[in-house]
């Protein structure tokens, strides 16, 4: 086992008591340097060629739009279950099914800000005039990851300005307490050099190095899971670990959530990164098999169904066109098909029923009017891991 000192104690005055707050020591570890060991470097190969795996299993599908669409999502709603978040997959497409007008739950909400907030980013880095890898970024990134009811008291886009705390009720009787506020912006800005840092550590170990310094910093008043999880799929895209954000980590993290909470305990107070990051490895290795297992079913899956559907003796062209959007909007109705595919209801209507009858789409409503079709087979395997 490794110990280090990883950061100072400075006492801190809250409304009637001292306490501790915690200062970390810049990335990355010192005193004695990271110590990649023979299972540290293997856990290493094995997530490098799982992250190459996923990679593949990411172009292999046609449209990577609609695969990245329901990775994303995924991600999404695992992330927001860690916070008690109960929109199920069902509830999010059903949701997008919907026109523009309607009001998401909150749940519903707090999911799609995910999707929006990492969309921005990812655009951000992608452009050229855009935000570089920055505490702006991070900033801009949180503003829409806490956008609408439940963010909005916790002064979503701006770092802290009030002492927080880690579990208990208050600062005095906390597991943690994070740096205090005044000093966030000093911490915050060697946080962001190490973004940039000329250090040969392997990408994916500093990623997970940053993922902790985050959790520790806790430069939010919310949302600082679910942005630091957000930061370590950008980063591995943006250090061209993957082409695209495809690796949920949030599943491994809710999976062993107390696990993953006493890892960042450990980082933090022994020092012990070396710990943390073979129990990171391991879930990088762990969740991008599933994903490209997840990848691989619904590749098959959407190949199957179109070889049936062009054996269907009445397919026609405005059936395979709407057929190929289905993955991207898994619930339909006759309506939202005939915006699709720019056809006449009649046209929209004969789909459907083909689709049907090839045992593709199903109907959820059971009503006689405005009735739903879902692609139901596909929600499944998407559903299998999430719910
Ligand atoms: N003991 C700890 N030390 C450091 N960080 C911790 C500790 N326990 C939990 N965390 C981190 O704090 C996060 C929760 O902080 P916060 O409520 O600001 O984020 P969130 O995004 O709202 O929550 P969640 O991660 O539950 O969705 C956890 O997800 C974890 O990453
Ligand atoms: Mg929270």
């Amino acid at each position: 086992m490794m110990t280090r000192i990883t950061g100072q104690y400075v006492r801190q005055n809250t409304t009637d008591e001292q306490v501790q707050a915690f200062i970390p020591y810049p990335l990355p570890p010192r005193d004695p340097p990271l110590q990649l060991n023979a299972k540290i470097q293997a856990l290493l190969h094995e997530a490098e060629q799982a992250l190459i795996r996923l990679d593949l299993a990411g172009d292999m599908v046609p449209s990577l739009d609609w695969f990245l669409y329901a990775f994303v999502r995924k991600e999404a709603v695992l992330s927001s279950q860690i916070e008690g978040t109960q929109a199920t997959l069902v509830d999010l497409i059903a949701f997008e099914a919907q026109p523009a007008h309607t009001v998401p739950n909150q749940d519903v909400e707090e999911v799609c800000n995910y999707i929006t907030a990492l969309t921005y980013a990812r655009e951000q880095l992608s452009s050229p005039t855009g935000l570089p890898l920055s505490n702006r970024l991070l900033n801009e990134t949180h503003k829409r990851l806490m956008a609408g009811v439940r963010g909005a008291n916790k002064l979503p886009g701006e770092m802290r300005r009030s002492q927080n705390w880690i579990g208990g009720t208050r600062p005095g009787n906390a597991m943690y307490v994070p740096p205090p506020p005044q000093i966030l912006h000093d911490v915050m800005g060697d946080f962001e050099r190490y973004f940039h840092a000329d250090d040969d550590l392997h990408p994916l170990l500093r990623a997970g190095l940053l993922h902790v310094q985050f959790e520790t910093i806790h430069p939010y008043l919310d949302g600082n899971g679910r942005l630091g999880r957000l930061l370590v799929s950008l980063l591995l895209e943006h250090w061209g670990l993957l082409k695209k954000p495809l690796l949920y980590l949030s599943l491994y993290f809710k999976r062993y959530q107390t696990l993953y909470y006493q890892h960042l305990n450990i980082a933090r107070t022994d020092g012990d990164w070396e710990r943390w990051l073979i129990f990171f490895l391991e879930g990088v290795i762990t969740v991008a098999n599933e994903a490209t297992q997840c990848a691989r079913s619904l590749f098959a899956l959407v190949g199957e169904d179109r070889i049936r559907l062009m054996a269907h003796q009445h397919v026609h062209i405005a059936a395979l066109r709407l057929f190929e959007l289905l993955p991207r909007h898994p619930l339909i109705t006759v309506a939202s098909g005939i915006a699709l595919i720019h056809a006449t209801k009649p046209t929209v209507g004969r789909a459907v029923d083909i689709l049907m009858d090839a045992g593709i789409l199903v109907e959820t409503s059971g009503r006689k009017r405005d009735r739903i079709f879902s692609y139901q087979r596909y929600i499944d395997v998407l559903r299998q891991e999430v719910d």
